[in-house]
């Protein structure tokens, strides 16, 4: 059981104010359940404007002086992947609750330990992963779990990388992709966005990848075009999860420049997400086909909110949900650290398959492996 809040309104604490705090923080200044109660970043700078725009009240530059505040219940950890496994362990020490942003560590060991130092806090570990909160793919999943599709038996998780000129993307600050750049990252795009989609490849059909072979190109420093074939513990279920890299191309998008299709096929029909981050077909963002009996029907649901922001919002009060119900993070919606490290381990099979063009077992990875061609 997690250790009980202080007071009604829970206190958050965010860790690390870069890029990704717009999305995540909002969802937490909106909710009346809980109150953002101070900022930590090393560069107190960017503490100070996030303050101002959220109407956050303290700062900090430092994590030590941020944990010995006594009004924090829970942490929200937006620092670079890198830092997350000695920013867990802190804020674990300091036994505040964490939700922690993908991917969970560098390292399959990291991840472990990490689990290790929130079991012995007695505190909630969640990953925000954001994808399991996008409504289309709340709703597909609902769709297949109440057999709408009759029983899956193929995956395809597709994801186009290119350019855009959003908003979002143009204020995104440069420096936010240096450690994503040098030896403080094993991995480039696969590491950093695809583990979102490996996630969801899992997650949709409630089964793990017991072995895939995947082959890979790297382009320029970061992208890594692939295309890595699934199997699944259900051996009639296989699957495909890909990504290319088209640098010319631009994009419809309000957010990032990329956009994602994902297909589930069953026996009886089949389900598709038409969008994530990017906003490319004249689709509904979740179209259901019944094809049973020769039923031959499309529903296709053009009312769901199919925007981007929706899924960090809804994740934030998951949380917050979490920690007023002490719900269990077994059953409730939420991505749990053992999920994550399962997801870091297919990251590092998808590389590992790449270089000795064998099949891999995720399950076998225990540390890490550096994307062919070496740090990015
Ligand atoms: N869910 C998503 O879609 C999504 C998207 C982007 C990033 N992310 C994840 O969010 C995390 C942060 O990514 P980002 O793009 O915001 O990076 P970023 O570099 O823009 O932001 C990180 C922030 O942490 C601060 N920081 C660094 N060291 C610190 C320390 N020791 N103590 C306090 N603050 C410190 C930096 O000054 C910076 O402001 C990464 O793990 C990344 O993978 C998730």
């Amino acid at each position: 059981m997690p250790s009980s809040i202080k007071n009604e309104t829970v206190g958050i604490g965010i860790l690390g104010a870069g890029n990704i705090s717009e999305l995540c923080v909002r969802g937490y200044v909106d909710d009346q359940r809980c109150k953002v109660v101070a900022i930590c970043d090393t560069d107190i700078d960017k503490a100070k404007s996030k303050a101002l725009r959220w109407g956050v009240e303290t700062i900090y530059s430092d994590i030590d002086d941020f944990l010995n505040d006594e009004r924090i219940d829970a942490v929200e950890i937006l620092t670079p992947t890198y830092l997350h496994h000695d920013h867990v362990i802190k804020v674990s020490e300091a036994k505040k609750h964490i939700s922690c942003q993908k991917p969970i560590a560098n390292t399959v060991t990291d991840g472990r330990e990490m689990v290790k130092a929130a079991e012995s806090a007695d505190i909630i570990f969640r990953i925000n992963e954001c994808f399991y909160h996008y409504p289309p793919l709340e709703k597909a999943k609902h769709h297949i779990q109440k057999g709408h599709i009759g029983t899956p038996q193929q995956v395809r998780v597709h994801t186009l990388v290119g350019q855009t000129d959003s908003k979002f993307q143009a204020m995104l600050e440069a420096e936010g992709y240096t450690w994503r750049l040098n030896q403080n990252s094993p991995g480039g795009h696969i590491f950093d966005d695809i583990v979102h989609k490996i996630a969801v490849s899992q997650w949709l059909v409630d089964q793990k990848i017991v072995n895939l072979s995947s082959t890979l190109r790297r382009k320029h420093t970061f992208f890594e075009p692939f295309v890595a074939l699934l199997e699944y513990e259900n051996r009639d279920l296989i699957g495909m999860l890909d990504s290319t890299y088209a640098e010319n191309m631009w994009l419809n998008s309000s957010y990032y420049g990329a956009d994602e299709f994902i297909e589930i096929i069953g026996d009886e029909g089949f389900i598709w997400v038409t969008r994530c981050t990017g906003e490319m077909l004249n689709l509904a963002p979740l179209v259901l086909y019944d094809g049973k009996n020769n039923k031959k029907h499309f529903e296709h649901f053009n009312q769901v909110d199919s925007d981007w922001g929706t899924g960090f919002k809804r994740s934030a009060s998951y949380f917050i949900d979490s920690i007023t119900n002490k719900k269990d993070l077994s059953i409730s919606p939420m991505m749990t650290p053992d999920d994550a490290i399962n997801v870091l381990q297919i990251c590092f099979a998808i590389y590992k398959s790449a270089q000795t063009g064998t099949k891999v077992d995720p399950r076998t990875i225990d540390d890490f492996v550096i994307s062919p061609g070496g740090y990015p």
